[in-house]
């Protein structure tokens, strides 16, 4: 698995990290169970950066549990979703005491992010978070994550980018190149709307020599062939597809011809 550096954040991370959005907010002990051996499976084929958010019910716990004394192999990347400076306060303590530290602390879709930029710089300041992000998944708030990435006081983003969501290319690939962001791929599978009818074999089979052998696999390839995205974070709640994804990690990454091939079948 190829790791990047993700920009001026300083953390090096595999190419395809975890999400946990819906997979993870599960209660129960036989579902929070198999939930655990995907993290750990996940551990196991390389995979170094776990995305989550308080806004995922129990995820950030799920997560948490499942790294659990194999927390120091991974990248925690979560979230504040807070409208006020004691709900951040209140999230940040949660997070950090079940993760100890967070590596990518972000600022979910941009909420009260005046506020909470200014919340989580005390944890920076005192080491027990690594770098700071923010994220958004629609293009109608791209122009505010444009003036938060402009303020110099973030060193990540977290964007929606797939064949069937390309807006970032306009403005935030370009911006986040050039101020050397980390940058963080969210719904690389357009939250497996890109899934329902995969291409048949022989349309996949002039990008097996890139190691890419099913529709899933040529869409991470997508992503992480632009050389602005440093990784993508699918999400899943089985173990089989973890190994399928995570095998799209590794290089060779496709060219121009690769990218048109891939985004036709999707659109
Ligand atoms: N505003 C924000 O900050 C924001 C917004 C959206 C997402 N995110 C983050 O980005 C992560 C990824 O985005 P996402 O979860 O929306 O969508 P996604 O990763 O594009 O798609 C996830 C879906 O794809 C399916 N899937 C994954 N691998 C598969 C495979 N190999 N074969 C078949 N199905 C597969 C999963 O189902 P199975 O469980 O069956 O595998 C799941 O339903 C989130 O989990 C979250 O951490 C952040």
């Amino acid at each position: 698995m190829e790791k990047r550096r993700l920009g001026q954040s300083g953390l090096v991370a595999s190419v395809i990290g975890m999400g946990t959005w819906k997979t993870f907010d599960v209660r129960g002990e036989e579902v929070e169970a198999s939930r655990h051996r995907v993290a750990r499976r996940a551990l196991d084929q390389g995979v170094t950066l776990y995305d989550s958010s308080p806004m995922y019910g129990e995820a950030e716990r799920v997560l948490a549990e499942g790294l659990g004394d194999r927390r120091q192999e991974a990248l925690v990347a979560t979230k504040v979703w807070a409208s006020g400076l004691e709900e951040g306060r209140a999230q940040i303590e949660y997070a950090l005491g079940v993760y100890g530290t967070v590596d990518l602390y972000q600022i979910h879709n941009l909420v009260s992010w005046q506020d909470q930029l200014q919340v989580l710089e005390g944890p920076r300041e005192e080491g027990k978070v690594d770098a700071i992000g923010a994220t958004h998944y629609t293009a109608s708030a791209f122009d505010e994550l444009a003036r938060v990435m402009r303020t110099g006081r973030i060193t990540a983003i977290q964007i929606p980018y797939n064949p069937r969501q390309r807006e970032v290319e306009q403005m935030i690939l370009p911006l986040a190149a050039e101020l050397d962001l980390g940058v963080l791929v969210m719904r690389p599978l357009g939250e497996g709307s890109l899934l329902g009818r995969p291409p048949p074999p022989e349309k996949l089979a002039p990008l097996n020599k890139f190691g890419v052998t099913s529709w899933p696999q040529a869409l991470l390839k997508w992503v992480l062939s632009d050389p602005r995205c440093h990784i993508a974070i699918p999400a899943t709640s089985s173990e089989s597809h973890l190994v399928e994804n995570a095998a799209a990690g590794s290089p060779p990454w496709f060219g121009p011809e690769e990218r048109a091939l891939v985004a036709g079948l999707a659109t």
